[in-house]
């Protein structure tokens, strides 16, 4: 994988490749580091999901499956990018830490972690593509997404970080790793 960035940046600096094939690999890579999140997340779940009904809540996300799609590329990358970012605060906080299986809990952090490194590579490739834009796009995509982890944060903390309260973020986090999964799929470039 590291390799595979390597060659992104180099093909972006060379400016030699067209855009399309570039963006397709970016968007494999991103599928990719999607799904292994998305099945670490599974994996981590502790308390079965019925006992936790009554622990339900809606976060509003502010985006769903229609919206995404739809959104500017360079939006979509920075929605991607702070939303993996987030989840990386929320599931490395000390009061994450006696909530998961410590092994589970690093394989998500750690895969977390990998999948941000490619964004990063991306985006890179992005800006040299188009710089407008790009600026107002991502402030107003950071600050709606604050405001959705926050609410998170408040929901955990009312609820005493209780087994179930984390069980019900978990699920949360899941149905956003699977949509940005699908929304990837479905703005895959068409061109070639
Ligand atoms: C959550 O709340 C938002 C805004 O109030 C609403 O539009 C949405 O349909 C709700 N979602 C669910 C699953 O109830
Ligand atoms: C939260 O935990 C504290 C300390 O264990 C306890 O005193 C308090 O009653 C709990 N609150 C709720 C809502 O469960």
């Amino acid at each position: 994988m590291a390799q595979i960035s390597v060659w992104l940046m180099a093909g972006a600096m060379l400016c030699s490749s067209p855009a399309g094939a570039l963006e397709g690999d970016a968007l494999w890579m991103q599928r990719t580091d999607n799904l292994r999140v998305f099945n670490i997340l599974r994996q981590l779940q502790r308390t079965p999901p019925h006992l936790c009904l009554g622990d339900r809540n809606n976060f509003t996300f502010p985006w769903n499956r229609g919206t995404i799609p739809q959104m500017h590329k360079t939006q979509r990358t920075c929605l991607h990018y702070q939303m993996l970012l987030q989840m990386f605060t929320l599931f490395s906080a000390q009061c994450s830490l006696a909530a998961w299986d410590h092994t589970l809990l690093s394989q998500l952090l750690s895969s977390l972690h990998h999948s941000l490194e490619h964004l990063e590579q991306l985006e890179h490739l992005e800006h040299l593509e188009e710089r407008e834009g790009e600026d107002r796009a991502c402030p107003k995509v950071r600050i709606l997404l604050r405001k959705y982890f926050q609410r998170i944060y408040n929901y955990l903390r009312g609820k005493n970080y209780s087994a179930c309260a984390w069980e019900v973020v978990r699920v949360e986090m899941t149905l956003r790793i699977a949509i940005m999964y699908r929304s990837s799929k479905e703005s895959q470039p068409t061109q070639n």
